[in-house]
């Protein structure tokens, strides 16, 4: 892993836990917290990949707004303004998982530069950052917003080899998110696939160049030179 200088990676899911939001939708709609976070995740996606496709692009907050309006109609759960609001800014707080902090600042130790690259907007991705305290741990905050197209467009990704100066199998991606590794992948990023749920990757032509359990994980790909799969 000499040739890895810089990593990128994604936020939602891979060093933030989406499901952070569960404890708040059941505030909102007692015993529904867990099923409304897993179709408003869902749903937030398919909205930033169909505007995506549609060339209709809409901040990520907005896209959030829109899928959590969404899984409230299709569950016949009345959303109000005001939950709406609730339930939006928790996004904005959403929890690193717990190996992250400490993996992040050994991977700083070891002279590797950091970047996030993200769907969120910079607003969003500040926020969830600077709240967690993890701000002074990343080189690079990136957010699709300025090229208004999300990942896994090839644009997004170059974002982060724009950033860092060096040619894209320089860079680590690391993403939870197997559709976001594939893309990474397409594009041309060395590709560490964090897989704590025990998934199946995705069938569309990629393999992630490794995977791993946890972030942690990941720290062993740089123990040795040569890293396993
Ligand atoms: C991100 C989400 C979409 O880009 O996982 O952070």
């Amino acid at each position: 892993m000499d040739h890895i200088k810089a990593i990128a990676f994604d936020l939602y899911g891979t060093l933030f836990d989406v499901h952070s939001v569960v404890a708040c939708c059941d505030e909102q709609f007692p015993g529904r917290g867990r099923e409304i976070s897993t179709i408003w995740r869902q749903k937030q996606l398919e909205y930033t990949w169909l505007r995506s496709l549609m060339n209709r692009y809409v901040t990520f907050e907005q896209a959030t707004e829109d899928a959590l309006r969404f899984t409230c109609r299709h569950l016949r759960l009345d959303l109000d303004s005001e939950a709406c609001k609730t339930l939006c800014e928790a996004y904005l707080r959403l929890q690193p998982f717990p190996e992250v902090p400490e993996t992040l600042r050994e991977l700083r130790r070891r002279g590797l530069k950091l970047a996030m690259l993200s769907n969120g907007s910079p607003h969003s991705i500040g926020a969830v950052v600077g709240n967690a305290g993890l701000r002074g741990e990343f080189d690079y905050l990136l957010s699709v917003d300025p090229v208004r197209v999300y990942k896994p467009d090839d644009r997004a990704y170059l974002l982060a080899e724009k950033a860092f100066g060096v040619g894209r199998s320089s860079i680590l991606f690391v993403s939870s998110n197997a559709w976001d590794a594939t893309g990474a992948r397409y594009f041309g990023f060395p590709t560490c696939w964090i897989n704590r749920s025990g998934s199946v990757f995705e069938e569309m032509g990629q393999t992630p160049d490794w995977q791993r359990g946890g972030l942690d994980e990941m720290l062993s790909l740089f123990d040795s030179g040569a890293a396993g799969r």
